[in-house]
């Protein structure tokens, strides 16, 4: 059985995107009301009294967009200042980046994975849900502020997309050649917006890797994140390629994560929500710290017999109808 030390803390189910795969532009959604947020005192409490004493040393702030949070930097410092915290993270789409990134590395953040769908700044609109003013600009500032601030490893998610940005797979990787970054292309799961799934379906890792390979070549890198992303490089890159291949090659039997969703649920997996907590009630009900952790341990011992393979073979409808910034990427 796996370790289970990782916890991703969903901070917001808002966005200020309508990525197409993941809350597309008039998908009617229930945003969680703000007195239903977990505070950042009660997500503080949940860590020290909970998480930590079960051995999570692990952490990563994600949304919907975790950069709309009122109090983020103080969270950030708070939970990098834990002298158990041996990894805090972030995942946004960088979009409001270029103001935050300072403030958050002196806070004490030191990795952050943006999403970046598209070099093409129409491209990248279309999968965005942005009509307006192009975004791709302030999201590419955003990038190249984490990366002068000095955040490593930068990680740049893309989820690839038949049809949609392909085609754009060996620039993408290319960014990697001669920038430290690394570059991970995600398989599409059917999560959030099923008709674009299934007018589009999913390329699989390995079809990408032949594309690159048969460009660059393409060697095994020894580097691995706390994440499913297996590693490659193009050789004498500075930076890597990463895959996460969640529907061509389930990782479920090395998952090491749990999540927490904004509302203060503690989910086993991203597609499934058997024996899933309610700690926000709990902890406003007053329960003790003894019996919390006694839930969350219960938890945590029938983890490993439910995933996402099960959810993606298995006889349940439903089952995608949360999207990414409902569960918390
Ligand atoms: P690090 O490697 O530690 O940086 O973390 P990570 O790759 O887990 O973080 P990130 O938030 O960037 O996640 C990238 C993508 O991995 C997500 O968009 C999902 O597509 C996928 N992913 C993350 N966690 C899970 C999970 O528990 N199950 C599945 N099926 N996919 C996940
Ligand atoms: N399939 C794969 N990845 C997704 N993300 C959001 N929705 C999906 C989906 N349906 C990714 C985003 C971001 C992370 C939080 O989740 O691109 O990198
Ligand atoms: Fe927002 Fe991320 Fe969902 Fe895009 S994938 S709409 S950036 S939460």
């Amino acid at each position: 059985m796996n370790k289970i030390d990782y916890l991703r803390i969903s901070l917001i189910d808002r966005c200020n995107f309508r990525c197409q795969y993941c809350m597309p532009e008039g998908a009617e959604l229930d945003y969680i009301l703000r007195q239903e947020l977990l505070t950042n005192e009660e997500i503080l409490t949940l860590l020290k009294k909970v998480f930590i004493p079960l051995g999570f040393c692990k952490f990563r702030l994600t949304g919907g967009e975790p950069l709309l949070r009122p109090g983020l930097v103080n969270l950030v410092r708070d939970i990098a200042s834990l002298p158990q915290t041996q990894d805090l993270a972030m995942t946004t789409n960088g979009f409001l980046l270029a103001n935050m990134a300072r403030e958050l590395y002196n806070a004490g953040l030191r990795r952050i994975n943006i999403s970046l769908d598209s070099l093409n700044p129409n491209t990248f609109d279309t999968i965005i849900g942005n009509r307006g003013r192009s975004r791709w600009q302030q999201t590419w500032a955003g990038i190249l502020a984490a990366h002068q601030v000095g955040f490593d490893p930068l990680k740049l998610n893309v989820v690839v997309i038949p049809g949609l940005n392909d085609s754009e797979v060996p620039d993408l990787a290319a960014l990697t050649i001669d920038r430290n970054w690394h570059v991970r292309f995600i398989e599409f799961m059917p999560i959030g917006n099923n008709t674009l799934f299934s007018q589009r379906a999913w390329i699989s890792s390995e079809q990408l890797r032949q594309q690159i390979r048969a460009r660059w070549g393409l060697i095994e890198s020894s580097v691995r994140g706390n994440g499913p992303a297996d590693v490659f490089q193009i050789p004498g890159a500075k930076g890597t390629l990463g895959f996460i291949s969640q529907m061509s090659e389930c990782f479920c039997d090395r998952c090491n994560r749990v999540r927490l969703s904004a509302d203060g649920w503690l989910r086993p997996c991203l597609l499934n929500e058997t024996g899933q907590i309610d700690l926000k009630t709990a902890l406003r009900t007053g329960i003790s710290p003894d019996r919390l952790q006694a839930k969350v341990r219960k938890l945590l011992e029938i983890k490993p017999e439910i995933n996402f393979q099960q959810r993606n073979s298995g006889t349940q409808t439903g089952w995608y109808s949360r999207t990414m910034s409902q569960i918390g990427g």
